[in-house]
């Protein structure tokens, strides 16, 4: 029994050998097991122990660490989030060993999102990287340094695919696409669990939100989502289902109502779906409060009846609401929840317990008393150089006119902007145990690199907004944001008189993070007014203007795109995020990110997303004509599409080339281009490719990605690159729900985005 080692613990077995030793052992990780295992423990266990095992908490004022105390002696609560140090964990693992009857361990959550200690760039930026080699480490690291902090499920990945940049929250996922979310989700999956849940540096994923988040009305948060069954399992649901089948221990159930049925509430969502045709065999968590919440969607009239409705529904574990413990017992003396159902949710917490290797080591993320960090935020505990490499390849080059940049590390550079200093900012939102003063800003990225041998001249220029409303909201809960005490008007002046004394302004501006978060719609997407006059008043100075852009979610720029000179979006990049950002702009690394979504022109194009269907009158731009479907006072084309990133070199790609011109169903074919790196410098691009079902019993959209590659080229270099296509990407939901391919013409697209592409075309037999 490995976990003896620990003194506390052998105290505790002192009190109860007997139990203890029948729960504890060498248990090998298999599910015949630990079925057996469970099934032989839920005998022992009381019905409220039972029903103590499905309850999640946060230490907080609603629970304090004296009541929590409490609860876990008397075998109340089943797990603990929130709680992210050794020492905090270890306190309560120790209780529940010193404490509780029969010594059930307690698992330890927490949104690892984009990093623990060390925080990548936001999930969204990761996205831009087309590059699955950047997620997995991220996710082997985040893994790796959470459960070294002792934790041992994160709420991650996020896999809502979002086509609304007006949802917040569209910063915590992969962007519009449904296979890129997809081939991120599972690889994140398969890094942060690694070979098992139980290893000692790995955690186990819950991904969510179950299902369709990403999609809510309006992209307003905590809003309805209402969907055809084709477009929901055409375009939403892979991304569960490959973050499942790699292997998600969880899953987080959305707040969102699905169709009219709160997800929470939605037994054909958790049981038919979930369990009995995908068999999903881990634990399903309702969000922050959503049983209670069952209310005011309307599906349930009381507290007593929100449990009710929820546990039969297929809620296995509730996140911080007490309803489940206050009305379980009742529910089931009156036979409106049966035992069989108490002892499934029970099972299924249980399990996972298990499967983490909680009950042959519940110390087994903690490791022996003596060994927990004397400085938690150490230094020597975090990932720079990996934070670094990835942070570059999330960075995204949207203009580059005349070579503005790289720029010139002997050249004099006015740094300008709300966010060129914030540390705070550089983090993004969910930055876990992330610490601000640890991270790199742009302006401290660029003094790195220029060091002797340029000047670098700053001035804050403007607030990030000046809107009182706004920054109240977002000092709600942190001091987040500071207002400069200056009148808007002094601060521009010394910008103008800084940017007036250099060769080249560089001006960091966008949102702050927590304009992109949890509970930050907006209907508005330009920059905030006073970030918008600076920029005009730094374009007057007549210097080359460079925008660094920091935001969690595409914005409107069109009048920025006509001003800057360059411009490098950076989406909210990290721990390392100065020095990366500053790689790039004075050309140590040659940009290779990729839009993950569309940028509007204006928030009236909303939803804009390249994966759309034809219609029956498709607007053609060469022959404009009134009655095809358009607005009358902007085009249809997004600034930026989707895929879409330069570089400091030039690429072309040739036609494509099919190996054969049919195809059977049970066979498989190859789409080529030549990639030339027609420039003067290395670079790495990702190559896109793109099917179109042209002629279907349903309308299939005018392109959906089925692959990526990113490759490297040195100049002159040129590279085949080859896409394997067989049935199963050809294959959609139909009219009838049946999943199928059908015969007919397919168009293959290749390219560099999704709006400039090689096209050739096979036919299905
Ligand atoms: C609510 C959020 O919706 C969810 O994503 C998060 O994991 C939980 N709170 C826990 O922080």
């Amino acid at each position: 029994m490995k976990w003896l080692c620990s003194v506390g613990i052998a105290v505790s077995l002192a009190l109860q050998p007997a139990l203890a030793d029948e729960l504890f052992g060498d248990h090998p990780l298999t599910p015949q097991a630990r079925d057996a295992f469970v099934s032989e423990l839920l005998k022992k266990m009381t019905t409220d122990e039972k029903i103590g095992q499905l309850r999640l908490i946060s230490v907080g004022p609603d629970n304090p660490k004296e009541a929590i105390r409490e609860m876990i002696k008397q075998g109340q609560v089943g797990a603990i989030f929130n709680t992210v140090t050794r020492g905090d964990i270890r306190a309560m693992q120790d209780q529940v060993m010193d404490l509780s009857r029969l010594k059930i361990p307690l698992f330890f959550a927490y949104d690892v999102v984009h990093g623990q200690r060390t925080v990548f760039p936001i999930s969204l930026g990761l996205a831009s990287s087309f590059n699955l080699e950047a997620v997995k480490t991220v996710g082997r690291i985040s893994a790796y340094e959470a459960a070294d902090d002792g934790l041992n499920m994160t709420w991650a990945p996020m896999v809502d695919v979002s086509r609304d940049p007006r949802w917040g929250r569209a910063s915590e996922g992969f962007g519009e696409d449904t296979y890129l979310t997809e081939v991120m989700g599972r690889t994140m999956v398969e890094a942060m669990q690694g070979k098992s849940p139980a290893d000692r540096y790995s955690v186990m994923t819950s991904v969510k939100h179950f299902a369709a988040y990403g999609a809510v009305e309006g992209g307003r948060e905590y809003n309805s989502v209402d969907m055809s069954p084709q477009r929901l399992f055409n375009d939403y649901m892979p991304p569960y289902k490959a973050a499942l089948d790699a292997g998600s221990g969880g899953v987080m159930v959305a707040l969102n109502s699905l169709n009219g049925t709160p997800a929470s509430a939605d037994s054909w969502l958790l049981k038919d779906l979930l369990r009995d045709q995908w068999g999903f065999k881990g634990i399903t968590i309702s969000d922050h409060g959503a049983i209670k919440e069952l209310i005011k969607h309307g599906v349930a009239s009381d507290p007593r009846d929100a449990v009710r409705v929820a546990l039969k529904s297929g809620i296995n574990m509730s996140m911080s609401d007490e309803y489940y413990s206050k009305y379980l017992p009742e529910l089931l003396s009156s036979g409106a929840v049966t035992m069989q159902e108490l002892d499934d949710a029970a099972r299924h917490v249980l399990n996972v317990k298990y499967d983490m290797g909680l009950f042959n080591d519940p110390y087994s993320h903690l490791g022996p008393k003596g060994s927990d960090p004397q400085n938690t935020n150490a230094e020597s505990r975090l990932h720079r150089q990996q934070a670094r490499e990835v942070a570059r390849e999330s960075l995204v080059l949207l203009k580059n006119r005349l070579q503005t940049l790289p720029l010139k590390k002997s050249a004099t550079i006015a740094v300008v902007g709300p966010l060129a200093d914030s540390q705070r900012d550089m983090m993004g939102s969910w930055s876990a145990a992330g610490v601000a003063t640890q991270t790199v800003t742009v302006l401290t990225g660029m003094k790195n690199v220029v060091g002797e041998s340029g000047k670098i001249l700053y001035a804050k220029g403007a607030n990030v907004t000046d809107d009182k409303g706004i920054v109240d909201f977002l000092n709600q809960y942190e001091q987040a944001v500071s207002v400069d005490s200056r009148s808007p008007q002094e601060m521009i002046d010394e910008a103008v008189n800084t940017a007036k004394q250099a060769d080249v302004v560089v001006a960091v501006v966008g949102e702050a993070q927590g304009m992109a978060h949890e509970a930050s719609s907006r209907t508005e997407l330009a920059l905030p007014q006073s970030q918008r006059q600076l920029i005009a008043a730094l374009k007057a100075t007549g210097k080359p203007l460079v925008l660094v852009l920091m935001n969690g979610r595409p914005l409107t720029l069109v009048k920025e795109d006509q001003q800057a000179d360059a411009i490098l979006e950076t989406w909210f990049a990290g721990t390392e995020g100065g020095n990366a950002i500053a790689d790039v702009l004075f050309g140590d690394y040659n940009p290779s990110g990729k839009l993950p979504m569309s940028f509007p022109r204006s928030v009236g194009q909303i939803p804009v997303y390249y994966s759309h269907l034809n219609t029956g009158r498709p607007y053609n731009p060469e022959k404009p004509n009134k009655y095809t479907s358009r607005y009358f006072d902007e085009v249809n084309a997004p600034l930026y599409p989707f895929g879409y990133g330069l570089s400091y070199t030039t690429f072309r790609v040739s036609p494509v080339t099919l190996s054969a011109p049919t195809m059977k169903r049970d066979g498989a074919l190859k789409a080529s281009v030549e990639v030339i790196n027609t420039g003067d410098r290395e670079g790495a691009t990702a190559v896109q490719m793109y099917l179109q079902d042209v002629t279907a019993s349903i309308s299939r959209p005018v392109k959906v990605l089925k692959g990526f590659q990113k490759i490297s080229l040195k100049p002159g270099e040129t590279r085949t690159v080859t896409f394997p296509i067989d049935n199963e990407a050809l294959k959609f939901w139909n009219a009838r729900m049946q999943y199928v391919s059908e015969p007919g013409q397919f168009n293959v697209f290749i390219g560099l985005d999704s709006a400039r592409v090689q096209q050739g075309s096979f036919e299905l037999q």
